[in-house]
């Protein structure tokens, strides 16, 4: 445990960690079990990039998260389950029950071919065989790549084929609210797509009937049946690929960003602790699914390596009704919760009566991620679930950082609605304008960036080392670039505003606008299209679609029904257009660029100053599209 208790300690902290950050992060690194020390703390360089962080050092993950708390805390509860429906009976799994469960699955995993640097799909529901699988890869030292279990077959097809995975886990079905999805079903279709793939191992779940291809697929209880409970955890190199986690960008195909092993420890158990202001015994309960950044590091790794208690949740924050959350809360005495602004405008419109049943006290830190929050949430939750004790920690990261990095240390930095305030120790960001030259002072808005490395921070993009350059190094020089708009205060707070790129940030999801053009355009009628966000009151930005049509008969409601499902198939629901609008033209420059500027404005229903729209190659198209905007 190593935790900042009060914000001089805190800029104490950071000031040691921008003097001399080797120093700094060899003190955190220095309390993990490591094989052999490492080498050089820290090797790098933006342009290239290259960046390796305790380069040297052995180690198993693994090893910190499970192995080291046997001694001591083996009884502890590690994982506390809620399933989707409430008379279920949940389960909670024992620091010792996890690591015997993670043994034999990673012999499982072994008997089926998988071994170190192998890549591995997980495709899975919220149950606890997922937080097994994803440490049972680490084990063995091959390398997870979880794939959110609400993505389409086209998607789940792309990263598996990117990355080359060679096995499957999956369900046979899932559970979420009254709904029960085909998850073998959507692989079976994935992997006609996909000869990388030898077997699939098949968790039953909701006992569906499913088809089972010889040869390639087997049942997960029936080999967990001839496993031993006990394997040697892989020593792995400080840089070696922990994982992979792909997220979509502003170029079309989603990337597969790649975190290693080392840095990636050292970082999440730090940000865990300090952030949430963790107390050995508390029961901490993120909301987000393993599917994404926020679950790899805030409900498995960053626990368990602090030997904490984590909750995992199956189900939907609406099902059976909308106080599933503060239930869950009191029936485990959660200490510290995290959740995402969408779930809480979502609840907060279904009204207060969900809440006042639950007495929520057992609450100390409350936690928000993946959007900006907007000071009417940020009260309500204040009010109605923390009852106006528990500080909230706005938490701004990204599937890139590995864990959080601009942050209010609970309870200890003053908090302001709306704001992520402070950067952790070790953290420098910096605001530029579009030329790159560095904004300094306070009171200002610029793109938000960070100048020096920090242990979690992205290693390159799987298969593509170019491709991470030029995302995220390129745009300024020697700079990590995050893609998003931020603001100083005059009391130097940073509150992030949003994407400044082709990224629409959707119920805390990250949709890149060329995927869904990509998709939508595969319709045979369709010659165009341009999709922009705009305010949305529940997700937070919604997706608005333009389209150009080659089929003028097209029945329009039938026209925009195809088009969701296009956009169903190739992605998944979370990218569907919530309106569509069928254009004559689109506002574009005289070199063909479209003025998304003017989209977007539109979208908005801002008709106020579409600025300078004289180089457009048809000014009177405007007009035309303002005038049959969607509502
Ligand atoms: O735009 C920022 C937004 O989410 C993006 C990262 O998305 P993703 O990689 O999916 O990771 C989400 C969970 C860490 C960022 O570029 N974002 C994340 N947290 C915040 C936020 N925007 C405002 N405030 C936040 N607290």
């Amino acid at each position: 445990m190593d935790r900042i208790t009060t914000i001089e300690q805190y800029q104490a902290e950071y000031e040691k960690s921008i003097a001399n950050p080797e120093s700094f992060w060899a003190g955190k690194a220095e309390q993990f079990f490591w094989r052999k020390k490492w080498d050089r703390v820290l090797e790098w360089n933006f342009s290239a990039p290259s960046v390796k962080w305790f380069s040297g050092g052995r180690l198993n993950i693994t090893e910190n998260c499970l192995d080291r708390h046997l001694q001591g805390k083996a009884e502890n509860p590690a994982i506390i389950w809620e399933p989707n429906t409430p008379e279920e009976p949940g389960r909670i799994l024992s620091y010792k029950q996890l690591y015997e469960e993670v043994c034999r699955f990673a012999n499982v995993l072994k008997k089926n071919g998988a071994k170190k640097g192998d890549r591995v799909c997980i495709y899975m529901p919220m149950v606890p065989e997922l937080a097994i699988a994803v440490l049972a890869c680490a084990r063995i030292g091959a390398i997870h790549n979880v794939v959110f279990a609400g993505f389409s077959a086209q998607s789940l097809s792309g990263r598996i084929q990117d990355s080359d995975c060679t096995i499957v886990l999956c369900s046979d079905g899932a559970y979420r609210g009254a709904k029960v999805i085909p998850i073998k079903e959507v692989v079976d279709e994935a992997l006609e797509t996909c000869p990388s793939v030898q077997r699939v191992i098949v968790f039953q779940r909701t006992n569906s009937s499913i088809k089972m291809l010889d040869g390639r697929d087997v049942y997960w209880a029936e080999e967990l049946k001839k496993a031993d409970a006990s394997c040697e955890a892989v020593e792995m190199d400080a840089e070696d690929m922990l994982f992979i986690l792909y997220t979509s960008g502003s170029t079309g195909k989603p990337k597969g960003v790649v975190h290693t092993c080392g840095g990636y420890m050292v970082y999440t158990k730090y940000t865990f602790e300090n952030v949430f202001q963790y107390n050995p015994g508390d029961v901490f309960f993120c909301t987000a699914d393993i599917g994404w950044i926020t679950g790899h590091s805030y409900i498995v790794y960053g626990p368990l390596l602090a030997g904490a208690t984590t909750l995992m949740f199956e189900g939907v924050p609406t099902w059976p009704d909308a106080g599933r959350f503060w239930k869950i809360i009191d029936k485990y005495k959660v200490n510290i919760f995290y959740t995402a602004p969408t779930a809480l405008r979502a609840l907060q419109a279904s009204g207060l009566d969900f809440v006042k049943p639950y007495k929520l006290n057992s609450l100390r830190v409350l936690g928000t991620v993946g959007e900006p929050i907007n000071v009417e949430a940020w009260n309500w939750y204040d009010q109605n679930i923390g009852k106006g004790k528990c500080p909230i920690v706005d938490t701004w990261w990204q599937t890139e950082t590995a864990g959080i990095m601009i942050s209010p240390l609970a309870g200890i930095t003053k908090t302001k609605p709306g704001y992520a305030t402070l950067p952790l120790p070790g953290i420098q960001p910096i605001l530029v304008d579009n030329e790159g030259k560095e904004i300094s002072g306070n009171g200002v808005e610029g793109n938000l960036c960070i100048r020096f490395p920090w242990p979690g921070m992205i290693r390159t993009t799987y298969g593509d080392h170019e491709r991470c350059r030029q995302n995220y190094f390129a745009t300024y020089k020697n700079l990590y670039f995050t893609g998003d708009g931020c603001k100083r205060d005059e009391d130097g707070y940073y509150r992030i505003t949003g994407r400044v790129d082709d990224v629409i940030n959707v119920s805390g999801h990250r949709i890149g606008t060329a995927e869904v053009e990509n998709a939508i355009n595969q319709h045979p009628d369709i010659v165009e299209s341009a999709v922009v966000g705009y305010p949305h009151d529940i997700k937070g930005q919604g997706l608005y679609a333009y389209v150009i049509s080659s089929n003028q008969q097209h029945d329009l409601d039938l026209l925009r029904k195809e088009i969701a499902a296009i956009v169903n198939k190739a992605i998944g629901p979370i990218a569907r257009p919530d309106k569509i609008q069928i254009v004559p033209g689109l506002p574009k420059t005289r070199s063909g660029k479209i003025m998304r500027r003017i989209l977007r404005k539109i979208a908005e229903g801002d008709f106020s100053n579409f600025g300078d729209i004289s180089t457009l190659l048809d000014p009177t198209i405007v007009e035309t599209i303002k005038g049959d905007r969607v509502s």
